[in-house]
């Protein structure tokens, strides 16, 4: 599975180039958010020792770990995700846990996944940013073996996560949004938030049994004030509206945004770890036929 990264399409590159050094930046935030939404599902999941699993987009492998706790020894787990700096820290986080039943694989889902070799494929918001979401998840599907099981998770609609799109909308109010050609890591973190378009999705994608559960948790989305502005202005679909701006209009309507961004998150519930705001997820499961 690993390729030389000359091959990579432009939406990897984005995320090796532009993305990389602002996730691994931010790492401290996006991670315990991130992994809200797996806790609330993944002691539910029918995953049983013995088994393989593939995490596909596992970024920092915090939930391919967990996952290979349950499977144990004569389990094993793959994590495949296409930023080589991620699986570095994944990796020393397997060793220093003494993992052995883990291996973790530079790879782009979209383009090769080994096909009927695991009994589950995992996935924390990773597949929201696919090009050509049917084909990856039919791919993903393709990776199970007869009657495998697939459970990813996604975000719901923009407006059901006002913890990523409240600073969006205020950053909106104050530059253009980002044009045709604007550099990007693909269709986005919500591309999978309306319900029935991903049905269809997992329907054309081969898969049946599917169901969509709901989970609401609020985040950490920043210690201070100060850092849940600069977060938002470096990630996510407000940070790429800030970054298409271009610098100087980006930096002339930069202390009109941060104010209003400083209200939003200043209104926000604090406690002594940070600030949080709300967000929701879908967790949808499935099975490949046999
Ligand atoms: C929002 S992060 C989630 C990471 C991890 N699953 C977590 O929950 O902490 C999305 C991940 O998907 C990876 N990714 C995006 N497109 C991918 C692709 N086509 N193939 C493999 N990984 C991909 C990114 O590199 C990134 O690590």
């Amino acid at each position: 599975m690993d390729f030389d990264g000359s091959a990579d399409t432009e939406f990897v590159k984005f995320w090796n180039s532009v993305l990389e050094p602002k996730f691994t930046k931010y790492r401290h935030i996006l991670q315990g958010g991130l992994s809200r939404h797996s806790a609330a599902v993944l002691p539910n999941l029918p995953i049983k020792k013995g088994m393989s699993v593939l995490d596909v987009g596992c970024g920092w492998g915090d939930m391919t770990l967990q996952v290979a706790e349950v499977v144990g020894p004569d389990g094993r787990v793959v994590g495949i995700d296409c930023v080589e700096a991620f699986l570095q820290e994944a990796r020393k986080d397997a060793a220093a846990k003494g993992l052995s039943n883990v291996q973790f694989s530079r790879g782009d889902a979209e383009v090769a996944l080994p096909e009927n070799e695991f009994d589950y494929v995992v996935a924390r918001f990773g597949t929201m940013f696919f090009t050509n979401p049917v084909a990856a998840l039919r791919r993903m599907r393709k990776a199970l073996k007869p009657r495998g099981q697939i459970t990813h998770i996604v975000w719901r609609r923009r407006e059901d996560n006002p913890a990523w799109q409240k600073a969006k909308d205020i950053t909106l109010r104050h530059l253009p949004p980002p044009g045709a050609d604007a550099d990007t890591c693909g269709p986005g973190p919500f591309s999978m938030g309306n319900q029935e378009t991903s049905d269809l999705m997992m329907k054309s994608a081969g898969y049946e049994d599917f169901t969509f559960t709901r989970v609401d948790e609020k985040i950490m989305v920043g210690t201070t004030p100060e850092e849940c502005i600069a977060f938002a202005l470096a990630i996510g679909p407000r940070g790429e509206v800030f970054r298409e701006a271009g610098s100087e209009l980006a930096e002339a309507k930069r202390p009109e945004i941060e104010s209003e961004m400083r209200t939003f998150f200043e209104s926000q519930e604090r406690d002594g770890h940070g600030i949080w705001a709300p967000t929701s997820s879908w967790v949808i499961s499935a099975r490949n036929p046999s």
